[in-house]
């Protein structure tokens, strides 16, 4: 691609050729290393990963699988030693086991409780210690102290906040309604200014089971308590055989169970032996994110996503502000408001509050206390007339009062379903929303928004694509996900296509994308994922010398629509061997660690 092309952009580098093959590919003049990949021993004791003789008990201390969310917190002033805290999402069964078989959704036939235990312990989260070296390149301290691993399977968390001890938390192994084993399907997230980690339950529906048979794919819980809750949040999902071997996760036996996944987990990394805890306040839903920020007025802002069709878009005001002696627990993530978001023609956001007792959140709607609007947050934002988006996914706010909401994509949005937000009917490339707060406060309960930009290929009249015209064809994308905001306060996006990335012809990548002055809308190509291969992160450190990226299910997505790859995304024929390359190893999951080649600050 011609670089004066784009020559309005603020990011400096050669931009990279869109495709899409076996491997990964990085704009020249920097490195893109290997840094962890699933399986890895994280601890000191942990075995050599052995994808032949896989056990729950070794996947306990290795990396976990499907890397989403990176987050780094240093140890030093240098920036050169810190903590890597990374979201494992989901497990893909059929290019994790050798000889498995996608299961059949009735049964799991080979589905035995050991490989759901290896799946769990999959799942969850990781923190270990990187350090640079003299020669400028990160790497796994693998002895660290605080090198562990968080799991569905073994790690205990408190519940905190409004939720916290209500009667429809209460189950049969925690009748307090206070504690909770693990946490799943952890998707993007966030750091806090006091240097914990957030992970966001995101589907969790999918890990409950009923024993009840599927009716035209949907089962009849009617007769379940919180029947109408249970059916609002697609619970339960039967995408996993875990309910066949843990009673937790049957709704038949625990019908409560759903109530206590869907929420916000903090993390303290500087102390492996405190307890994850999950914060009720920030609302239950199916979380993308939380990503923070300081407002100008002090209090501590959270953007978070409920990435469904027709779900909306949340943010956490605290009533508290941030005075630089925070820490773990702290109550700035209990005491505080959720607001949902109401985005009109006008181009006003109104952030509407949910407060038990308010407008229509009463007993006669069903809402007895504030933990009822906490756990059946949906809902209440259903009364409140939040705008229905096309799947808010992540949302990065910059201290400046601005945030910008990935709008992913929506095919099954009608004609008559469009509004000024979300403007275009069966969206399958999304689009981004820009949010300026009222004063360039976070807090603030109004602002205006605008599109910055909407996706797909620009050269397609019917597409309905808009983006500056110095893109590219290498620089336009489809299915923003995942943002960073850089050391300028330059933005970033991840895309996650799924099985659409065959209407685009390219694999997923890392787009520099400009927000002001002539250059706004303008789209670059840094980076670009292995075939099948979601990109996620993105996360730069501080200094803006180090990039993370994710590369999550390489393989597999949609690979039947790729020419040259038939097929199929099993252990014995994946599209791709990436990272490895070995005949005897699937395709894996693994963190990368961008540098600019001599060293310097990311694309200036
Ligand atoms: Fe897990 Fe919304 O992507
Ligand atoms: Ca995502
Ligand atoms: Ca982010
Ligand atoms: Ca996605």
């Amino acid at each position: 691609a011609d670089a004066a092309a784009h020559g309005a952009s603020r990011y400096k580098f050669e931009e990279l050729t869109a495709g899409n093959d076996e491997t990964h590919h990085i704009a020249d003049g920097y490195d893109a290393q290997i840094l962890l990949r699933w399986g890895d021993p994280i601890t000191a004791d942990a075995p050599e990963f052995d994808v032949m003789n896989q056990t729950a008990e070794a996947q306990l201390k290795q990396f976990g699988y499907n890397n989403d969310y990176v987050g780094f917190t240093a140890l030093n002033d240098e920036g050169t030693r810190g903590l890597l805290c990374v979201n494992h999402e989901y497990t893909n069964e059929e290019v994790m086991f050798p000889g498995l078989g996608r299961q059949d959704r009735d049964g799991f036939a080979g589905m035995t409780e050991e490989l759901v235990n290896i799946e769990m312990a999959a799942h969850g989260g990781t923190v270990v210690e990187v350090a640079k070296g003299e020669d400028g390149t990160w790497a796994l301290v693998r002895d660290s102290q605080y090198n562990r691993r968080i799991t569905p399977l073994d790690t205990e968390m408190t519940i905190s906040g409004p939720a916290a001890g209500h009667d429809r938390m209460m189950t049969n192994a925690d009748p307090e309604g206070m504690t909770v084993i693990g946490t799943v399907n952890n998707c993007a997230g966030g750091m806090t200014p006091w240097g914990t980690y957030l992970m966001a339950e995101e589907n969790f529906h999918g890990y409950f089971w009923t024993d009840i048979m599927d009716v035209e794919d949907k089962p009849d819980i009617s007769g379940h308590s919180d029947a109408a809750s249970k059916k609002r949040y697609g619970v339960p999902g039967k995408w996993y055989a875990w309910g066949k071997f843990h009673d937790r996760w049957n709704i038949d036996k625990e019908p409560n169970e759903p109530n206590r996944w869907g929420w916000i987990v903090e993390v303290d990394p500087r102390n492996p032996d405190a307890k994850p805890i999950k914060h009720t306040a920030l609302g239950r839903f199916r979380h993308e994110g939380a990503e923070t920020t300081v407002a100008s007025d002090g209090r501590l802002v959270v953007y978070s996503g409920d990435d469904n069709r027709f779900d909306y878009m949340y943010k956490y005001v605290s009533n508290g502000t941030v005075t630089g002696n925070e820490a773990h627990g702290s109550e700035l993530l209990s005491d505080g408001t959720l607001y949902v978001a109401r985005f009109d023609e006008d181009g006003t956001i109104t952030w509407m509050p949910l407060i038990h007792g308010e407008g229509p959140l009463t007993a006669e709607n069903g809402f007895n206390d504030q933990a009822d609007v906490m756990i059946d947050t949906r809902m209440a934002a259903d009364l409140l007339g939040a705008t229905p988006m096309d799947r808010p996914e992540d949302a990065q706010p910059r201290g400046d009062g601005t945030a910008y909401v990935m709008l992913t994509n929506n095919s099954r949005r009608k004609p008559d379903q469009v509004n000024a937000a979300n403007p275009r009917p069966e969206s399958s490339f999304g689009h981004i929303i820009e949010i300026k707060e009222a004063d360039g406060n976070h807090s603030a309960t109004t602002g205006t928004w605008s599109i910055l930009v909407k996706c797909g290929d620009p050269s397609i009249t019917e597409v309905g694509a808009q983006w500056n015209p110095d893109t590219s064809e290498d620089g336009w994308f489809g299915s923003p996900d995942n943002c960073a905001i850089d050391a300028d306060g330059r933005l970033w996006i991840s895309t996650d296509q799924g099985s659409n990335w065959g209407k685009t012809g390219k694999s997923d990548g890392l787009y520099a994308l400009e927000t002001e002055g002539e250059g706004r809308g303008t789209s670059k190509l840094f980076f670009r994922c292995p075939i099948g291969g979601e990109l996620c992160g993105p996360y730069f450190t501080e200094d803006s010398e180090t990039l993370f990226l994710a590369v999550q299910h390489p393989g597999t997505d949609g690979t039947k629509s790729f020419k040259g790859f038939e097929r199929n995304s099993t252990f014995e024929d994946p599209a791709t061997r990436w990272p490895d390359f070995d005949p005897n190893m699937p395709p894996r999951p693994s963190v990368l660690v961008v540098t600019k080649r001599g060293g310097g600050k990311i694309a200036v």
